[in-house]
C-alpha cells in the first residue's frame, strides 16, 4: 500500500510517498523560512499563498522521485490540524481533490500524531511503552505511547506547557537577542561558543509533575541582559538553552522511570537541538533505556511522518469522509 501524503500545516510545503507505513519512497520538503525571515515570524497569509504556488510542483516531484503514478497509490493523505487554518486548507483541499479524481480513499491526519509516529519510520522495532517528548514551535508535551487494549497504540498525556511552547521560547529569546528567525537554530549555533553555566536561569516548574513553563525564563533572560549589557551573548544563549534542555530532559527521564518505558523519544522542531539530542542520549544510556533521536529532517515538519500515520489510521479507522473540515486546534485523541 503506497500513500501520497501532504503536509502544509505551517511554513513547510511537503509531500511524500510512503509504502506500508514504513518505507519512505520519497520525501520532499520546501521550507518557506526565507520568505518569512524579514517579518521575524510566519505570516499566515504569506504562508498559504506560498503553499498554493508550491504544492503542485512538490507533489509532482514526490511522485517522480518515488517513480509512482496515481494508479500505484492506495490512498492520499493530508494534515487536517492543528496548524494555520489557511495553510491547512491548501494541503487538505488538494489532497481531497487528488483522492476524488483518482478514486482513492482520503485520510485526514493529526499533525502531532505524525510527529509521534516519525520515530517508527526510522526505528520500526521500538517496543511500547515509550515516552515521547514532543517539542515544537506550538507544542511542548510529554506523552506515553502505550499498547491499546484493542490492539494498536494509544496516547496518554503526561504533561504539557502551561504557557509558551519550548520552540516559542527559543524564537522569542532569539528575537530579543537580535539573532533573527527562526530562533532555535540560531541559539543552538551561538550556544556552542558560550558557557552553559554562565547564568543560572530559572527552571520553570522543576520538581513539580510533568507540566512545563517557559514564560518566566524568557522574562528572566530579558531582565538579565538589560542589567548586564556587557555580558557575552553566547553565554546568555548557552545558559538559556541549558535551562530549557535541563527541564525537558529531567522531566522526560522521570516520566520514563514512572511509566516503566523502554525508550525515550524526541520529536518536533526543537528535537533538532544539539544539546537536547546529546542529553537525551546520555540519560537514556545511564538509565538503561533506548534513546530514540530521529534524524533532524524527521524531527522537523515533513510529509513522510504524515504518510506513516495515515497508513496506521486507515487500518484502524478506515478512510476519512471528504467532508471533514480542517481544525486549527485539533487535539490528539488522549486516553
Ligand atoms: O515542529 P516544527 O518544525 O514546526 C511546528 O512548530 O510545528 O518546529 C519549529 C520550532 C521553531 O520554534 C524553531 O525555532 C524550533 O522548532 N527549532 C529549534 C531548532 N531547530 C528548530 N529549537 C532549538 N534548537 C534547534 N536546533
Ligand atoms: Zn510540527
Amino acid at each position: 500500500m503506497r500513500i501520497l501524503a501532504i503536509e502544509t500545516s505551517c511554513d513547510e510545503t511537503a509531500a511524500a510517498v510512503v509504502e506500508d507505513g514504513r518505507h519512505v519512497l520519497s520525501s520532499v520538503v520546501s521550507s518557506q523560512t526565507d520568505l518569512h525571515a524579514s517579518f521575524g515570524g510566519v505570516v499566515p497569509e504569506v504562508a498559504s499563498r506560498a503553499h498554493l504556488e508550491l504544492l503542485g510542483p512538490i507533489v509532482a516531484e514526490a511522485m517522480a522521485r518515488a517513480a509512482v503514478s496515481p494508479g500505484d497509490l492506495g490512498a492520499v493523505a493530508a494534515t487536517i490540524g492543528p496548524g494555520l487554518v489557511g495553510s491547512l486548507l491548501v494541503g487538505a483541499s488538494a489532497a481531497k481533490a487528488y483522492a476524488w479524481s483518482w478514486e482513492l480513499p482520503f485520510v485526514g491526519v493529526n499533525h502531532m500524531e505524525g510527529h509521534l509516529h516519525a520515530a517508527f519510520l526510522e526505528e520500526p522495532e521500538l517496543s511500547l511503552p515509550i515516552v515521547v517528548l514532543l517539542v515544537s514551535g506550538g507544542h511542548t508535551m510529554l506523552i506515553c505511547m502505550q499498547p491499546a487494549r484493542r490492539g494498536g497504540v494509544e496516547y496518554r498525556l503526561l504533561g504539557q506547557t502551561i504557557d509558551d511552547a519550548a520552540g516559542e521560547a527559543f524564537d522569542k529569546v532569539a528575537r530579543f537577542l537580535g539573532l533573527g528567525y527562526p530562533g532555535g537554530p540560531a541559539i543552538d549555533k551561538m550556544a556552542r561558543e558560550g558557557s552553559a553555566t554562565a547564568v543560572a536561569f530559572p527552571r520553570g516548574l522543576a520538581g513539580q509533575g510533568y507540566d512545563f513553563s517557559f514564560s518566566g525564563l524568557k522574562t528572566s533572560v530579558v531582565r538579565h541582559v538589560r542589567a548586564h549589557p556587557e555580558m557575552s551573548l553566547a553565554d546568555v544563549a548557552a545558559s538559556f538553552q541549558e535551562a530549557v534542555v535541563d527541564v525537558l530532559v529531567t522531566k522526560a527521564r522521570r516520566a520514563a522511570a514512572e511509566v516503566g518505558a523502554r525508550a525515550i523519544c524526541i520529536g518536533g522542531g526543537v528535537a533538532a537541538n544539539s544539546s537536547l539530542r546529546e542529553r537525551i542520549a546520555t540519560v537514556a544510556r545511564d538509565d538503561g533505556l533506548v534513546a530514540f533521536v530521529p534524524s533532524r529532517s524527521m524531527c522537523t515538519d515533513n510529509a513522510a511522518m504524515i504518510g506513516a500515520t495515515a497508513c496506521y489510521r486507515l487500518k484502524v479507522d478506515g478512510p476519512t469522509p471528504l467532508g471533514v473540515p480542517v481544525d486549527p486546534n485539533l487535539r490528539l485523541p488522549f486516553v
